[in-house]
């Protein structure tokens, strides 16, 4: 198979490529336009396209010229603030993009398309039950609903074709390579467990804790965070369910069960043997209690089986990341 990966050189998208390198998948072909991306954190074996999704012409050349069987579009921003402040780029960056791109599949001979959604799609949960994908979806800022409408696109497009896809939910990524070898490099990003690290290595800074008085276990959000291998191997388990006849739809990855703020600051502590400084804020805007996922669907209909399902391992190899970063 000739596979094509998107958004190779960031953060979830090059654990992926590591992880198809290291599968023994020989023809592995890169587009990154290294905006956020590293180059040195795919193998130098990827042939890498360092291009914008915009030039639908280099893209689609890049595509037929490789006879591409399977796409994995990782590509995309992903900053739900930025995407507040400038809705326009997320919806050019995100949904225009994968618009052109599925539809430049759908008419280039590709046969497999996986997607990077996110539960930013849902809307709030009333409760703190466990999401499943046919829960309401309704997202609160421009980053979730340029994802839903491109999740909208690509079964659109690709539902008289004979192109197979999944559209997968992710949860709260986190953590790095076990091995040290990779992590989030991101400087732009601002997740619970990066502000934790920071607070673990930086003594001045204070964390800041966005709100203590929801209705969760101690008050705190609480969030489904998996770590990023878990989250790269399930690519590989929904590309196989598809390859044995799988059925196009959407999947939920996430452990299926829910950490708070105190229970990641005491996490970070324990690996770290360090005390957290941080201080109570008021709520972020759009935040809600509980975000959990049910994970019966990938559980049930993929071999796939979380390997890392542990808060100290996703704290303990997202600092000493962080650690090396420095
Ligand atoms: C974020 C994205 C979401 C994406 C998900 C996984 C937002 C609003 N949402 O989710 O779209 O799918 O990552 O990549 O950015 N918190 C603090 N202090 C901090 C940072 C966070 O208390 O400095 C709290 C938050 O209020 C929340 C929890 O920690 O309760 C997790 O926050 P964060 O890591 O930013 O992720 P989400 O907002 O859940």
């Amino acid at each position: 198979m000739n596979i094509l990966i998107t958004g190779a050189c960031g953060y979830i998208g090059s654990h992926f490529t590591n992880l198809l390198s290291a599968s023994g998948e020989r023809n592995l072909f890169a587009i990154d336009n290294l905006s956020t991306g590293f180059k040195n954190s795919i193998p130098g074996s990827v042939e890498l396209l360092c291009c914008d999704l915009e030039n639908t012409g280099n893209i689609e050349d890049f595509i037929r010229g490789n006879k591409i069987d399977a796409i994995f579009h990782f590509a995309g921003k992903i900053i739900v603030p930025e995407s507040v402040r400038n809705p326009f780029l997320y919806y050019t960056s995100n949904t225009f993009n994968t618009c052109n791109l599925a539809s430049i599949a759908a008419k280039s001979g590709v046969k497999y398309f996986i997607f990077s959604s996110t539960a930013a799609v849902y809307s709030q949960p009333p409760d703190n039950r466990p999401i499943d994908e046919n829960f309401q979806t309704n997202p609160l800022s421009p980053y979730g609903a340029s994802k839903l409408m491109s999740e909208r696109i690509i079964s659109d497009i690709f539902a008289n074709k004979n192109v197979k896809y999944a559209n997968l939910r992710y949860f709260n990524v986190a953590g790095a390579a076990l091995d040290g070898s990779n992590g989030q490099r991101s400087p732009n990003s601002a997740h619970l467990i990066k502000m934790c690290c920071k607070a673990a290595l930086d003594k001045n800074f204070i964390l800041d804790v966005f709100g203590n008085d929801f209705n969760t276990k101690d008050g705190t959000g609480v969030r489904d965070y998996i770590h990023v291998e878990d989250l790269a191997n399930a690519h590989l388990k929904i590309f196989d369910y598809l390859k044995n006849g799988g059925v196009s739809q959407v999947f939920n990855v996430g452990y299926g069960r829910g950490h708070s703020v105190f229970d990641v600051i005491k996490s970070v502590e324990r690996v770290s043997g360090t005390k957290l400084k941080y201080q109570i804020k008021p709520r972020r805007s759009g935040d809600a209690a509980e975000i959990v996922s049910s994970n019966k669907k990938i559980t049930s209909l993929t071999s796939w089986r979380p390997k890392f399902d542990n808060l100290d391992i996703i704290t303990k190899t997202a600092l000493d990341w962080e650690k090396k970063l420095r």
